[in-house]
């Protein structure tokens, strides 16, 4: 599968499925661009730039410098254990601004940033379908995700656009997010591992490589993915 000729933002492609997304599309040939709030962490073979999603002025800034676009990949994201009944509302604030505020705002630049057979995809979760009982905030920014996604598209279809707009949303994948979300429970982390065999960040990428290369008709609305053994 050749990505040759095309030019690919990736949000949070400093670590986790967003760096594991970000070399696999530099594998299949892709001139990749990618996100953190230090350039410094993004890998090498990428084109480097810092954002943080937090101020919609750098996210504005981050589209005015970057060439058209073929793709994006909105994967930059939070994730606190920070249950509604006494979690933190810092946290919720932050996960809400970068998962939700902050990847509309990149998909609301990526529009006009992308040409007309260009592809979007949002990272959401299995968060994002039902709640865990550890979902806390968390999930709610995630159901969003899928929502954002959907409004988007049908605003594009409204439009006549043909530009491709997906969403996927991986169980757990073993990224320094899963220190986040376990914190203070890293013998439940350490049992999850054990117990599963959770999903290395490279399945999602090869996942979104799929999702990109499908034929410019077909659009993947979303895709579940998590390991066999996930029981949630
Ligand atoms: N791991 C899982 O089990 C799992 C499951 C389902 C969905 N997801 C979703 O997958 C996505 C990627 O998660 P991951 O597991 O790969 O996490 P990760 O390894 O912690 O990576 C998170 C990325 O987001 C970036 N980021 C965080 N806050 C940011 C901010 N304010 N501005 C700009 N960038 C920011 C980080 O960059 P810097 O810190 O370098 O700025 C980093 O590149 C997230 O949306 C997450 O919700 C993860």
């Amino acid at each position: 599968m050749s990505l040759s000729g095309k030019t690919i933002l990736v949000t949070g492609a400093s670590s986790g499925i967003g760096r594991a997304t970000a070399l696999a599309l530099h594998a299949a040939g892709a001139t990749v661009h990618g996100t953190s709030r230090q350039r410094d962490r993004v890998p090498k073979e990428i084109e480097r730039h810092s954002c943080d999603l937090l101020s919609e002025k750098k996210i504005a800034r981050l589209f005015h410098k970057l060439p058209p676009l073929d793709a994006v990949i909105n994967c930059a994201g939070k994730a606190y254990l920070s249950p509604i009944s006494d979690g933190n509302p810092v946290e919720w604030e932050t996960m809400w601004r970068v998962n939700v505020h902050g990847l509309a705002l990149c998909c609301q630049h990526a529009v006009r940033k992308l040409n007309n057979h260009g592809t979007l995809i949002n990272v959401s979760s299995m968060s994002g379908w039902r709640v865990p009982p550890t979902g806390g905030f968390y999930s709610p920014t995630k159901f969003a995700v899928r929502a954002i996604t959907e409004a988007l598209r049908n605003e594009l279809r409204a439009k006549a656009s043909t530009l491709r707009v997906g969403s996927i949303s991986p169980g757990f994948v073993d990224t320094p997010l899963l220190n986040d979300y376990f914190k203070g429970r890293e013998d439940q982390l350490n049992e999850q591992r054990k117990q599963t065999k959770m999903l290395s960040p490279e399945d999602v990428a090869s996942s979104i490589v799929h999702m990109l290369t499908t034929p410019s008709h077909v659009e993947i609305g979303d895709v579940q993915i998590r390991g066999v053994d996930q029981k949630l």
